[in-house]
C-alpha cells in the first residue's frame, strides 16, 4: 500500500486503475466474449483471495495511518486512520484547487452555480465552525432536511470532517416521518433551509419544522437554516482522523417488517467500497463531466454524487428539481450544455421522459454522453431501449447498477465493456460472492460496503447477507425479478405495505385495510389500498378517498400517492387468518 499525500490526483486516476478496461466495443462479440472469460477469470480469483484483491483498491486512499491488515475476522482496514473530508475534498483543493467540483442547477431555470475545490473546502470549514459553536462532536448525529445543493453536501462533509453522523432526510418527506426519523437517532441538531422548490412550486420548509417540534417536544434538537452562514474567524479546525470502526451516517430506508430501519455505515471500509465500485464499474476519466440525478436522500446520492465522485476529484452536476419542470427536457439540456460524460438516473425517470416523445432528446446534442447508468429498480425492456437507442444513440452502454442502502455501493453491474443483455443487472463486482438461494439474491462473503449495524437493533452476526429480491439467471448473468417481502417499489423508493396499513389503522372509520403493489408504466409498481369500513361511516366513498390520500400525504409523503382505493366489505383471508394477497393483487388488477 502506498502513501500517496504528495501525488497530483490526476495522476492518481490513472495509476491506480489495476483493473481497467477499454473503451466500450459493445457490438463486437468476439471481444466482449474474450472479455467476460478475462472477468470469470478476475472474478474467480479475487472471491478466492478477498483480502488480496482489496489490498489492491487501497492505495488511492490517503492513510494518515496505514492499515496494517486489510481483512481480519470480519474487521476490516485494521488499524488504518483516515477521513472522508481529507480524500474527497482537502486533497484536491490542494492539488487541482481550480476545477468545479459541482456544478449547480435548481428547479428555478434561470439558475446555475458552481464551486471549486478550493471553494468548497472553505464553504465545509465555515460549516465545521459552526457545528463545532453548537458542541457538535465525533460520533453525534446531525439530521438534515436539505435540498440536492451545494450548501447540503459541503454540510454533509463537515459532519465527516469532524467525525459527526449524518442523517439525511429527504426534503419530501412529511413532518411524521422527519420526526420519528430525529427521535431514532437522537440527533443533536437539525440542519434545513427556510423554502425550497420542486416543480416551480415554493415549499415552506419552516411550517414542516415546526411541526415537527410540536411533535417532539423537549425532544426537538436546535435548528440551523443554512441559507446564511458566517465565515470562520481564522482557527484552526483539527480533521478528526476515524478508524476503521468509526461511524459516518446513518440513513434510513424501509425494512422488511414495516418499520424503518436506520442503516449505519462506517468510514473506512464504505470510502474504500464506494471508491473502487465508482472506478471500476463507471471507469470515469479525471476531465469527465459526471451527473447523477439522484437526491441526496437516497443512499445514491450518498455514495455516487456526494463521496465517490468526490473521492476521484470529478466535476458533477447536481440538480434539485424534477425532470419535468419547466419542460420535459430539463435533463437533456443540462446534458448538452455541460458535455455530460456519464449519466446516472433511474427507470421511472425515464419512462416519465420517454412518454412526451424523442424530440425533447434529439433536439439536444448529447454526443458527450458516454456512460448511461440505472438504478432503484429493475429497467424494463422499454425503458432500456429508449435509453440505449434515443438517449445513447447506440454509443453508450447501459450499466445497471443493483444495490441497496445496506450494501453501501455496486453489488451487481455489467462490468464495462463486457457483452451487454438489455434489462439485465449484470454480475456480481470483484469480491463479492454473490449466489440465488431459493430464487432469493444472497451474499456470501464479506464484503467492505456492508452496513455496520442497525440502529437501535441488537443484530445477530449472519454470514450469508439476504437481500430480499428475487433474481435468476439469464446467460450467466443475474436478472432481478422482484422481492419476497411486502417491501414496494415506487419511482424507486422503497416502501412497505405495512407502512400504509399503519397509517390507516388510525382513522376510525377504517375496520381494516391491506395494500398491494401493481405494476406501474412510469412508477414502475403503484399501489392499491383495499379498506373495509366500519359501519357507522357516514362519509361518502368520495370524501374518504381524499380523506386517506390526506393522511397517507401527512403521514408518509407524497410518494406515497395510493394508485386506487378499493373498499370492501371484508377482505379475503386463510382459514387461518391470513389475508390473501395474491387474491387482492389479482382483484386490483382487474379492476
Ligand atoms: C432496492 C434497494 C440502490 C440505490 C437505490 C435504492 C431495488 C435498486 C436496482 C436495480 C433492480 C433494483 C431492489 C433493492 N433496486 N437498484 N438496478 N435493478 N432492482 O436503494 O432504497 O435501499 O432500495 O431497490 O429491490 O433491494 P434502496
Amino acid at each position: 500500500m502506498l502513501h500517496l499525500t504528495g501525488d497530483i490526483v490526476v495522476e492518481v486516476l490513472n495509476t491506480c486503475a489495476m483493473y481497467r478496461f477499454d473503451e466500450p466495443m459493445i457490438d463486437d462479440l468476439v471481444n466482449a466474449w474474450e472479455r467476460d472469460s478475462l472477468y470469470q477469470k478476475w472474478h474467480k480469483a479475487s472471491v478466492e483471495n478477498v483480502k488480496q484483491f482489496w489490498s489492491t483498491q487501497t492505495d488511492c486512499i490517503y492513510w494518515q495511518s496505514l492499515p496494517t491488515d486489510v481483512y481480519d475476522n470480519g474487521y476490516w482496514l485494521i488499524n488504518g486512520k483516515s477521513n472522508l473530508y481529507y480524500n474527497c475534498v482537502a486533497r484536491h483543493a490542494i492539488q487541482t484547487p481550480d476545477k468545479v467540483a459541482f456544478i449547480n442547477y435548481y428547479d428555478d431555470p434561470s439558475m446555475r452555480k458552481t464551486i471549486t475545490y478550493r471553494e468548497l473546502d472553505i464553504l465545509v470549514k465555515k460549516v465545521v465552525y459552526l457545528l463545532i459553536q453548537k458542541g457538535i462532536q465525533k460520533g453525534d448525529v446531525v439530521a438534515f432536511f436539505m435540498p440536492t445543493r451545494i450548501i447540503s453536501i459541503a454540510s454533509m462533509l463537515a459532519c465527516a470532517y469532524i467525525g459527526a453522523l449524518h442523517m439525511v432526510v429527504f426534503s419530501g418527506f412529511s413532518a411524521d416521518v422527519l420526526a420519528q426519523r430525529i427521535k431514532d437517532s437522537n440527533a443533536k441538531l437539525l440542519l434545513t433551509l427556510p423554502t425550497i422548490r420542486r416543480g416551480g412550486k415554493e415549499i415552506d420548509l419552516v411550517k414542516t419544522i415546526n411541526e415537527v417540534s410540536k411533535k417532539l417536544a423537549d425532544n426537538m434538537p436546535e435548528v440551523l437554516y443554512m441559507n446564511d452562514i458566517p465565515d470562520v474567524p481564522n482557527v484552526s479546525l483539527n480533521i478528526e482522523w476515524l478508524n476503521n470502526q468509526d461511524e459516518a451516517f446513518i440513513l434510513y430506508t424501509s425494512g422488511t417488517s414495516g418499520k424503518f430501519k436506520g442503516v449505519v455505515h462506517a468510514t473506512l471500509p464504505y470510502m474504500l467500497y464506494v471508491s473502487s465500485t465508482f472506478k471500476n464499474i463507471f471507469a470515469p476519466k479525471p476531465d469527465d463531466v459526471y451527473f447523477c440525478t439522484s437526491d441526496i436522500g437516497w443512499i445514491t446520492g450518498h455514495s455516487y454524487l456526494v463521496y465517490a465522485p468526490l473521492f476521484w476529484g470529478l466535476t458533477s452536476v447536481i440538480f434539485d428539481g424534477t425532470p419535468l419542470y419547466p419542460t420535459p427536457e430539463r435533463y437533456w439540456e443540462i446534458i448538452e450544455r455541460e458535455k455530460v460524460n456519464i449519466f446516472y438516473t433511474a427507470p421511472t425517470a425515464i419512462r416519465s421522459l420517454k412518454t412526451y416523445g424523442d424530440e425533447y432528446v434529439t433536439k439536444h446534442n448529447l454526443s458527450s454522453l458516454r456512460v448511461l447508468g440505472s438504478v432503484g429498480e429493475p429497467i424494463n425492456e422499454t425503458a432500456w431501449n429508449w435509453y440505449f437507442h434515443i438517449v445513447g444513440q447506440k454509443r453508450c452502454p447501459i450499466i445497471d447498477t443493483w444495490w441497496q442502502t445496506e450494501t453501501g455501493g455496486f453489488i451487481l453491474a455489467p462490468l464495462r465493456n463486457m457483452s451487454q443483455q438489455p434489462c439485465v443487472a449484470g454480475r456480481p463486482f470483484y469480491g463479492v460472492n454473490v449466489s440465488i438461494i431459493d430464487n432469493q439474491l444472497v451474499i456470501n462473503n464479506a464484503w467492505p460496503g456492508k452496513y455496520k449495524r442497525i440502529l437501535n437493533q441488537n443484530g445477530m452476526y449472519n454470514s450469508v447477507y439476504k437481500s430480499g429480491d428475487t433474481a435468476k439467471l439469464v446467460n450467466g448473468e443475474i436478472k432481478i425479478t422482484g422481492r419476497i417481502d411486502d417491501v414496494i417499489n415506487v419511482s424507486g423508493h422503497r416502501l412497505c405495505t405495512a407502512d400504509f396499513e399503519r397509517v390507516l389503522s388510525t382513522m376510525p372509520e377504517i375496520i381494516e385495510s391491506a395494500t398491494v403493489a401493481i405494476p406501474h408504466e412510469i412508477t414502475g409498481q403503484t399501489i392499491v389500498v383495499f379498506a373495509v369500513l366500519a359501519s357507522d361511516t357516514i362519509s361518502t366513498h368520495e370524501e374518504l378517498n381524499i380523506k386517506i390520500q390526506q393522511q397517507l400525504r401527512k403521514s408518509i409523503g407524497a410518494i406515497a400517492k395510493p394508485h386506487k382505493i378499493i373498499y370492501l366489505d371484508d377482505l379475503p383471508k386463510t382459514t387461518t387468518g391470513k389475508i390473501e394477497r395474491h387474491k387482492l393483487r389479482e382483484l386490483a388488477l382487474n379492476n
